[in-house]
């Protein structure tokens, strides 16, 4: 069913004070909205999917019955704990792999959907990480995403620059606030079926964040 593990491309990927810290703003963030964006994000999926850096499992309960199976990698050890435990009481079988997003320890096309959440912005390499999942899936298999991204808005999106290059990143588990997650999709080859803009604000004490949230098609 899984494929061989291979170790991360990338090393270790052990951010402790983040692992501990994540959950408790991650269920925050879903009373705050975040719970309906994945709804949406994983409304009508269906077959065999792979879930890139699941985190403590918030997408889990959100599955769909049409699912068959989900193969969640997480490769931060205490997040990949609670993941494993998110397993257990999911709708769908859930599986939690080690791994990381630019090395998917999975065969070529095996795979009829991918998830990807809040997480194309901590990946170490995006291209590499969307190549990997584009490789990982079927022909017209579906990428479902849903990514906070750079503003639109000159003065913000120079504030989200001047994080990534300090100190956002080693503080938010690699995290970087001004990628331009939608560009970054179309540019591996995925063909959008649809993707909306989200002016959204995840805690109250963060500035309004633009998210997208949709879906591509690897051809
Ligand atoms: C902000 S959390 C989001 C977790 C989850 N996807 C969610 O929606 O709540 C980012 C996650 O990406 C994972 N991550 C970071 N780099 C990764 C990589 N290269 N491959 C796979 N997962 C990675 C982290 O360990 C963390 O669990």
């Amino acid at each position: 069913m899984i494929g061989v593990r291979r170790p991360s491309r990338n090393g270790p990927r052990s951010h402790p004070i983040f692992a501990r810290v994540y959950p408790r703003i991650g269920h925050a963030a879903e009373r705050r909205g975040v719970a309906e964006h994945r709804r949406s994000l994983l409304d009508a999926l269906a077959g065999r999917v792979i879930e890139v850096g699941a985190g403590n499992g918030l997408n889990f309960p959100h599955y769909p019955s049409s699912v068959t199976e989900v193969i969640a990698v997480e490769p931060e050890p205490r997040l990949h704990e609670l993941a494993r435990r998110a397993a257990a009481s999911a709708p769908v079988p859930v599986t939690v792999a080690d791994g990381a997003a630019e090395a998917l320890p999975f065969e070529d096309g095996e795979f009829d959907a991918a998830v990807a959440s809040l997480v194309l912005c901590s990946v170490h390499d995006q291209p590499g990480a969307l190549a990997e999942i584009a490789r990982v899936l079927r022909p017209g298999g579906e990428l479902r995403y849903y990514e906070h991204v750079l503003s639109h808005r000159p003065l913000a999106a120079r504030v989200q620059r001047a994080l990534d290059a300090t100190f956002y990143p080693p503080l938010a588990g690699g995290c970087h606030s001004a990628r331009a997650t939608g560009d970054a999709i179309r540019a591996v080859g995925f063909q959008i079926d649809r993707e909306e803009r989200i002016a959204f604000k995840p805690s109250p004490m963060l500035p309004t964040i633009p998210h997208i949230l949709g879906c591509a098609i690897r051809s």
